[in-house]
């Protein structure tokens, strides 16, 4: 009944406000520092414009796609993030279940508190996106699992050489591991929704959410002490090590993180499948540019060669058909689905891929096409002097 209440992305984001503990919707909704990077996410979509042509015979719209050499039923896919199981009943489950059904790819965190082998199980087309230490042991032990746990495409993020500055976790009461408080207990009694049918479903069925992800070998509550010694540790992942993965890798190999076209033709010359150009949804470096404005240098640079895909601050299907007239092969979404799986479960995330798929079919037959391959950048015109 709630989810006859939500007409767009963003209500999502509304209701999950009121559903989360604020701590954990603080984690979910924040970002980086002053969340300058988040914002331009947005902004970058709202400077562009359509020019839509008319009279055209648009019945026969399809928006299909083909990635990889297998074909999608839409141009958007889930992305990854992390201990989503946190926000929603077995979160990644559910998302990915959900875009099994609907057949979109749906991108398994490497941060995830559920285990790698039930995610796949449950889609066996979902992707595995992985944060590597420089440690080359590591590195083929983790490629193993994955290989053998059944996964096809392996994501690697590449923009997290360091913790961003998480002042904003800070500041909503998030912390890793999430410390027991008298903010979070109030939290808790008071969205007794969440309390009951996510934590402590959890906490009877599975036990404290411990995180089972490719690195831990023993779990840590809430929040794995080893992904921190990842991040923090002394051999960077370099590319180097990217030229091991792709030796070992036989799968499709994805690129997330890009920002420059320098390295995009790095990347690609190491022999990657694809490239998904992310400021990490505003999470990592804040004031890092939007990804919407650095897709055409890179569409320019390798778009040739390899798919360009992008994320970050998509909502609406007029969004997803922008990226894509700029040169994105493919987009993902990811908080609002984290909202959808944490107040409705499956049938909120399935909810959520028809409210997009259906504003992108809709918007195509108002621009007067019929393919995405017609999105070209003469659709858009780039307006001058709005506000953000
Ligand atoms: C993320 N993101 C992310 N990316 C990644 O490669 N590995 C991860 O574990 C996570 N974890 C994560 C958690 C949460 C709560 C969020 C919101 C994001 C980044 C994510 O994949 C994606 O780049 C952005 O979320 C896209 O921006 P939008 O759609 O959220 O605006």
């Amino acid at each position: 009944r709630r989810l006859r209440r939500i007409l767009s992305l963003d209500d999502f984001e509304n209701e999950a406000r009121r559903h989360l503990p604020r701590p954990i919707f603080g984690y979910v909704s924040g970002a980086a520092e002053t969340n300058a990077s988040l914002r331009d996410n947005r902004s970058a979509f709202r400077e562009l414009g359509f020019l839509p042509r008319v009279l055209v015979d648009v019945s026969k719209r399809t928006q299909k796609v083909e990635l990889f050499g297998r074909a999608y039923a839409a141009p958007f896919g889930i992305a990854p993030m992390g201990i989503s199981a946190l926000s929603a009943y077995r979160g990644d489950l559910v998302l990915a279940q959900a875009a099994g059904r609907a057949n979109i790819p749906m991108v398994m965190s490497g941060s995830s508190l559920i285990r790698l082998e039930d995610v796949v199980k449950a889609n066996p087309e979902a992707w595995f996106q992985a944060y590597l230490p420089g440690e080359p042991d590591r590195i083929l032990g983790l490629l193993e699992r994955v290989e053998r746990a059944g996964f096809g495409t392996l994501v690697l993020t590449v923009d997290t050489a360091v913790l961003a500055n998480r002042e904003n976790n800070v500041r909503a009461g998030f912390s890793t591991p999430l410390r027991p408080s008298l903010r979070l207990a109030w939290d808790g009694m008071i969205r007794p929704n969440w309390t009951l049918n996510t934590f402590l479903r959890t906490l009877l069925k599975h036990g404290m959410p411990h995180f089972e992800n490719s690195y831990a070998t023993r779990g840590a509550p809430i929040l794995a002490r080893s992904v921190m010694r990842d991040f923090g540790a002394k051999d960077h992942l370099n590319w180097r090590h990217l030229e091991l993965i792709r030796e070992r890798w036989k799968g499709c190999l994805v690129i997330k993180g890009i920002m420059s076209k320098e390295d995009a033709c790095t990347a690609r010359d190491s022999g990657v499948d694809g490239i998904i150009v992310s400021n990490h949804g505003g999470r990592q470096l804040d004031g890092t540019v939007s990804p919407l404005r650095a897709l055409p240098m890179i569409v320019d640079a390798v778009g040739a060669t390899i798919p360009v895909m992008m994320d970050g601050g998509v909502r609406r299907g007029s969004d997803v058909l922008k990226a894509i007239a700029l040169g994105a092969a493919f987009v993902f979404v990811g908080r609002p689905f984290v909202y959808a799986a944490a107040i409705g479960g499956e049938a909120g995330v399935s909810h959520a891929i028809n409210i997009l798929a259906s504003e992108i079919s809709r918007n195509m037959g108002l621009l007067g096409i019929n393919s995405l391959d017609e999105m070209h950048p003469d659709r858009l015109l780039r307006l001058s002097g709005v506000a953000g």
